[in-house]
Parts: structure tokens; sequence; C-alpha cells
């Protein structure tokens, strides 16, 4: 076992709790005379307005912040945070309040500094593709901006209707595209960012080639709002595939859909842009609460396909030149195939909402994890056995493509006897196959004291330095992210 439970903040039985309330200073009258004056009517103290801000996407982890703020532009961020600085006011920046690892919301009561009115396309280059916008533009948003102009963005996700890509920046969000586009890391070519004391650092540059000096926004990109805040990005966009084709397929074993995994790689090559599979226990919940219908015959495994081209024809003879062949060898058991937006849709819809149909169950506990691809079934079935009668529903769906396991387990409610027969299990098994923890969510609140699993202590040790260089008050996102052992 990594040395993880040494010197924590929250209780060793569950080190995903709330570690206790650091020594930060309390909102005063003095200090919303200050916002309001900066922030006129975008200074929100109403607590039923509040609320939603106050608790995440999941309905897991609630917080008690009394203040919303709602700039518009980098120099009110700026502002915000000097204020805050000053005082010692501990601040949790906010996007869409879609992260699933409790790192969107407050923990106790710090301010929430949302970026939802920082929603500007700042400039197209319809030549090179590069597009720069504030932080709180709508990932849907920016991809229909794109789409009129005859290219897309290089991530797609279920949340894309509510996420930020500011949010999505901070998490280093994966989703559905990054087979084909690649990460955040290679596509986001500059960033403008807000430091903890409210000095501003402009590195939003747009060019694809730039070494001069250390790449300063891999240290933003995934850091969960715990090093600045993301006020634009600049982006690397593709153009919009002429064709795209979805297919959605049946399997019998998961050995056959790695197998599938393989023949597509070899035959789709350069046109394939997702591969993601679901199991059949997410099947019936997506039929049993969102009444989405199986298009193909009953089948343990799901898999959906898609192709991303510039020739209809040749993409469509390739998809049947590899259909005809996972058909023929029995790897596939029956499948249907889209071409039409609508159907395409719902194919897609098929993989996008078990995370919504699971919330339907009551309360979900969700590991995010990479591992070997031949490995990534192994956990779910291994889990199945380890907690027998104690989950209502152990499922797995995920990214195939990416080496990247959803695995998420149901009971009718929050169950500490069933969390603690989950973790550290599912770490400990998830770090003897050298996986990663947390392949795309992040840390949050949730998982920041499991990250020894999947990081040495050096490398730990040398965040928490970086962190007090940038954040030497610690006013940013406090208790996320980090261990409770590093301030
Ligand atoms: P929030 O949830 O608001 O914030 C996430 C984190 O980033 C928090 O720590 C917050 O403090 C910080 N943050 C937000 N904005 C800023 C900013 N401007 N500057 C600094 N810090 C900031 N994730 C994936 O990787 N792949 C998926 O396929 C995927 N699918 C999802 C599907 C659904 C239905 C849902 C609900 C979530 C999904 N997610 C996925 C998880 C989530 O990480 C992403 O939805 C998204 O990247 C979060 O963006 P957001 O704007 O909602 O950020
Ligand atoms: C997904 O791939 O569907 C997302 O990461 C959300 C989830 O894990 O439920
Ligand atoms: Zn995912």
């Amino acid at each position: 076992m990594p040395d993880l439970i040494r010197g924590l903040g929250a209780s060793p039985a569950n080190p995903g709790a709330a570690p206790p309330r650091l020594p930060f200073s309390r909102v005063t009258q003095e200090v919303l005379a200050f916002f309001r004056t900066l922030l006129p009517g975008r200074t929100i103290t109403d607590p039923d307005l509040l609320k939603s801000s106050n608790v995440d996407w999941l309905k897991t982890v609630e917080g008690n912040s009394e203040v919303l703020l709602r700039p518009k532009t980098t120099e009110e961020v700026s502002q915000i945070l000097r204020h805050c600085s000053e005082r010692n006011l501990a601040v949790c920046p906010q996007g869409g309040n879609t992260g699933l690892v409790g790192g969107s919301v407050p923990v106790f009561d710090e301010i929430i500094l949302s970026t939802s009115l920082m929603n500007q396309v700042i400039t197209f280059d319809n030549i090179s593709g590069i597009l720069t916008c504030q932080a709180g533009c709508v990932l849907e948003n920016l991809s229909n901006y794109l789409e009129e102009r005859d290219f897309i963005m290089p991530l797609d996700l279920g949340a894309k209707g509510s996420c930020h890509i500011g949010g999505n920046v901070s998490t280093n969000a994966g989703g559905l595209r990054l087979l084909r586009y690649g990460s955040l890391r290679g596509t986001v070519l500059g960033l403008e960012v807000v430091l903890a004391d409210g000095r501003i650092l402009k590195c939003l540059a747009t060019l694809r080639k730039d070494n001069t000096g250390y790449d300063l926004k891999q240290l933003f990109i995934g850091s969960e709002g715990t090093l600045g805040v993301i006020t634009a990005v600049s982006i690397l966009c593709p153009r919009k595939p002429k064709a795209v084709n979805v297919a959605f397929l049946g399997c019998s074993s998961f050995q056959q859909l790695l197998e599938t995994f393989q023949y597509c790689r070899g035959m789709l090559g350069e046109i394939l842009s997702a591969f993601e599979f679901l199991d059949a226990s997410c099947m019936s919940l997506l039929e049993k609460h969102l009444k989405l219908t199986n298009p193909i015959t009953e089948s343990p495994f799901y898999i959906v396909i898609e192709t991303a081209g510039s020739n209809a024809t040749h993409d469509e003879e390739k998809l049947h030149q590899f259909l005809e062949e996972v058909m023929t060898s029995s790897l596939v058991t029956d499948g249907t195939v889209a071409t039409e937006a609508t159907k395409i849709k719902a194919l897609w819809s098929l993989r996008e909402r078990v995370t919504e149909a699971l919330t339907h169950e009551g309360y979900t506990y969700k590991y995010d994890i990479s591992l070997p691809v031949e490995k990534i079934y192994d956990l779910v079935q291994d889990m199945r056995g380890h907690l027998g009668d104690m989950a209502k529903n152990v499922v797995g769906y995920g990214h195939v493509g990416d080496g990247n396991l959803h695995l998420n387990i149901t009971s009718p409610s929050k169950d500490p006897a069933l969390l603690a027969a989950i973790e550290p299990y599912v770490y400990e098994w998830t770090s003897e196959w050298k996986g990663s923890i947390s392949a795309e969510h992040g840390l949050g609140l949730k998982k920041r004291n499991y990250i020894y699993y999947s990081k040495p202590s050096e490398a730990v040790a040398l965040m928490g330095s970086i962190k007090a260089m940038l954040d030497p008050k610690g006013i940013l996102n406090p208790y996320k992210t980090l261990p409770d052992n590093i301030h």
C-alpha cells in the first residue's frame, strides 16, 4: 500500500471526506460592499440563487458559500483575486459545475467565482483554425459557432450543453474525441490566467510552435482551479469532417470487443474517430430510466464506433469492409450503422447518457480509471465478485480507445459500508496494474488523498512547492487536488 494515510486531515476511514476548515477570513459587509461596487448586479448573495452553485452535478458534495461573483472581464477577475488575496479569503472557481469529483463547489464558505458571463468568442482564424475565447463559453455553443464555419472543437463530451471551455481545460477533460484529436495538452495553444494575487499572466499564444522557455500553460491545464483562474483560451480546431458514420455493435465477450478494436484500428486507420463501449447493465439503465431503445439484439457489450473523414464513398467502403470482417468472424453479433445526423445523435445518446441514467438509481460511486486496455473490464468483474449483494449495480463503460474505464457502483442512498468495501480496494487494484486512479475527471475533493496511488511522493511534494509559489496563501480552491498533508 502506498504511503497514503499518513498525516491526513480527513478521517483515515474516509479520505474523500472534507478536512477541517482552514483559517481563512470570513466575508464581511466591507468585502461585500467592494464586490457590489466592482460587480453591480453580479454579486449574488440570495441563498435561493446560490443553492445550485453550492451543490455539485452528482448532488454528492454541498458547500455553504454566501457569495457568488459573476465577472465579465479578466480585469474584474484580477481585482476580485487581489482583494481576496489581501484579505485571506478563499475562492472556488466554477465553470458549468459539471465536474464529477467535487472540485467545482465550495467545501465550506469559499467565495464562488463563476465564469458564466465570460462567454465571448474573441477571435477565430479560419485559415489556421485557431479559436480564442473567454473561459466561460459553453462547449456546445463553441461547437455550433465552429460548425457554421466548417470547423469543429477538438473535444466533445456528454456535458457539452453545460460545461465551459475554462472548466474543460482546468480538468484537462478527455471525452469522446481524444482518440482522434488528442488531449487538450496538445490542442490548447495558449491561456490567459489570473494568479492568486491578481496578476494577469497573458500566455494567450496562437502559435503551433513556441519553444521559448518553459511551457507555463501546461501547469494550469488539469490543475482544477488550484493554481490560477483561467480567463481565456486559444485552441486549435480541426476542419469539420465531410463524412461522419456511426456504428453501434454488439459483442458477446470483452475479449471479442478487444479483438474488434484491433481490427478497427487496422482497417479504419486514419478515419477512426471514436471507439467507446458500454456493458449490458448500462443498457438496462438507459432503457429503464431514459426510455431509450436498444437498436440491436441484446448483448453483454456494446460498442460505438465513429468514423470522420473527407470522402463519404471511401469512408463507407472502409467501414463496410470492416463490418463484414467482424461479422463473418463472429466477433460482432449484431450492429447498425448511421450516416444521417438524427440517427447518429440517437446512437451517441446510448453512450453519452449513461452518466445521467445512473443518477436515477440513487447514489453513484464513480471511478475513472486508466489501465492497460486488456485489463479494463477485469476490474468491473472483480468488483462485482468483491461486493456481492452490497451494491445495487456495478457497471462499466468508457473510452476503450484511450484505455479509460468508467466503473460506476450504485446504491439506493449513500452507504459508508459500501464505500469502505470499494475504497481503497479499487485504488490498490489500479495501482497494482500501474494504472491511473483518475484518467480524465481530476482529483477534486473526493480523490485528493488517493493521489499517492498514481504519483510518487517526490512528485506530490513538488506539486506542493508549485502551489506554494503560485498561491502562497492557499486561497485558490482549497481542499482540492492536493492531499491534506500538503498545504
Ligand atoms: P466545473 O465543473 O465548473 O469545474 C471543474 C473544475 O475546474 C473545478 O475544480 C473548478 O474549480 C475548476 N474550474 C472551472 N473553471 C475554471 C476556470 N476558468 N479557471 C480555473 N479553474 C476552473 N469529463 C471528461 O473528461 N470526459 C467526459 O467524457 C466527460 N463527460 C461528462 C459527462 C457528463 C454528463 C458530466 C456531468 C460530466 C462529464 N465530465 C467528463 C466531467 C467534467 O470534468 C467535464 O464535464 C468538464 O470538463 C467540467 O467543466 P465545467 O465547466 O463544468 O467545470
Ligand atoms: C463519460 O465518459 O461518459 C464521462 O466521463 C462521464 C462519466 O464518467 O460518467
Ligand atoms: Zn469519460
